[in-house]
């Protein structure tokens, strides 16, 4: 079993050498943590679902194993020491523009990449002991923070997979990641968490302004630079939008009222047929549990359906905290605080973590579902391209919307509330939910 208890502490301040070795020190175990996370998922899969690719979207999760390694290998190595390429045959298997994901299916097997994970991962701790620090550190966290994102893909694109295999047809979904039983984990078994009148709660945000973006060493391209934002009074939901609520929009005929719609939303709910979200259960013991599985385009018509509307990444953000970190603070995120890390491996009432809140009063803002905002993917004022322009630049097209706050599957590396995803607003195996906002 891997330790939860990780040790975030920000000495990033350059300093005496003694700082340095405690910095190298943390950096190795944040590897070897991150790295065991992502191991647990191969833990008890098989050869097929290994290399099968569940949907087009999203390559095979073997893929992402070892374009994990590819990737470590890439900028820790190969372009810091000058080296052409460490273990050419891999290549163009695992570098992200090679082949199309359709043609990720021929990979070598488990134990072979694993033994490749390995041995990149000796020449990056050896390099560890000699670098400059002060130059490199932001790398190895953006490192950190890649092999982070690529795992949650694993988790959910392992979940689409058994749910596909398994279910008969009109089964749903979650009863199926709990062996078609309604299970709760025991720590959600508490009369809280079966308090059913969260309906339509909204907290009042002040006007003023917040800190928007992260200029921190761990930041991503994307959340820099960190600037002030000035909003005026609004409410947000105190929690995400419940299967109970949601079940509401479903009954009241949604899927069929056009006028609930975006023209896009319109065209695309009826060109996909969809008449629920993806994981979706009829079982009335999910009630209090976070809709899950639900496009941009269906969380933009259900705001319409409850006469509010999607906060924007701004509203979002400040609601979440402001000024630190963390909606609770600056403390590092552990199990007490939200579901995470694929410790609970699926979704959690709504308030299941008193001891996460924002100082709004905003229940699991980080953890759980992501939420999606109505803003659409672009850079901050100053934004520069890290490593490459590619990672978060090729993705400023106007077609790509912002995911916020990380879902039960998000690593702790990628959670906080400045953290930016972003996918397509047709996307629904994300395991993203949402919340509302509403002019005062
Ligand atoms: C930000 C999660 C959409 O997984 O495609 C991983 C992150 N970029 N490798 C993705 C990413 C390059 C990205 N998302
Ligand atoms: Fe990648």
């Amino acid at each position: 079993m891997r330790s939860k208890s990780i040790n975030f502490q920000q000495t990033n301040a350059p300093g005496s050498p003694q700082i340095l070795d405690i910095r190298r020190e943390q950096l190795k175990q944040w590897l070897h943590q991150c790295r065991a996370g992502t191991l647990e998922l191969f833990e008890s899969i098989d050869e097929t679902t290994f290399c099968h690719q569940a949907h087009s979207e999203f390559s095979p999760v073997g893929w992402h194993l070892g374009h994990i390694g590819y990737t470590e290998s890439l900028w820790l190595l190969e372009r810091q020491d000058k080296i052409k390429s460490l273990f050419p045959k891999y290549r163009r298997l695992f570098v992200a523009d090679g082949l199309p994901k359709s043609e990720r299916v021929k990979l070598p097997p488990l134990c072979e990449i694993k033994r490749y994970l390995e041995a990149i991962r000796n020449k990056v701790l050896l390099r560890l002991e000699t670098i400059d620090l002060d130059r490199e550190e932001r790398l190895w966290r953006w490192l950190l923070q890649h092999e982070s994102q690529h795992t949650e893909t694993i988790a959910f694109v392992l979940q689409l997979q058994r749910w596909r295999d398994r279910a008969p047809v009109g089964a749903s979904w979650q009863n199926i990641t709990t062996q078609n039983k309604f299970t709760v984990h025991p720590a959600f078994n508490s009369p809280m968490a079966q308090v059913s009148c969260l309906d339509s709660e909204m907290v009042c945000i002040e006007s003023g302004s917040f800190t928007q973006g992260n200029d921190s060493v761990d930041a991503l391209d994307n959340e820099r630079t960190a600037h002030q934002v000035n909003l005026g009074d609004y409410y947000i939901d105190r929690y995400p939008v419940t299967c109970r609520q949601y079940g509401a929009f479903i009954e009241a005929g949604g899927y069929q009222n056009s006028n609930l719609w975006s023209q896009r939303g319109w065209r695309w709910v009826q060109s996909e047929q969809v008449t629920k979200p993806l994981y979706w259960s009829e079982d009335r013991r999910w009630d209090n549990y976070p809709v899950c599985g639900v496009s941009w385009y269906e969380a933009d018509a259900y705001g319409r359906f409850v006469g509010k509307r999607l906060p924007t990444e701004a509203e979002w953000e400040k609601a979440a905290g402001g000024n630190s970190p963390y909606p609770w603070g600056e403390e590092l995120p552990t199990e007490k605080h939200c579901n995470h890390d694929n410790t609970v491996s699926q979704t959690t009432p709504v308030n299941a973590y008193p001891k996460g809140q924002s100082v709004y009063g905003c229940f699991d803002m980080l953890g759980n579902v992501w939420e999606w905002t109505s803003t659409v993917f672009e850079g901050y004022q100053g934004f520069a391209g890290f490593p490459y322009p590619g990672y978060s630049q090729v993705y400023f097209d106007g077609e790509h919307w912002v995911l916020k706050g990380g879902s039960w599957a998000t690593r702790p590396w990628a959670l906080r509330s400045s953290f930016r995803n972003w996918y397509h607003p047709g996307v629904r195996q994300i395991l993203a939910g949402f919340r509302c906002a509403k002019d005062k």
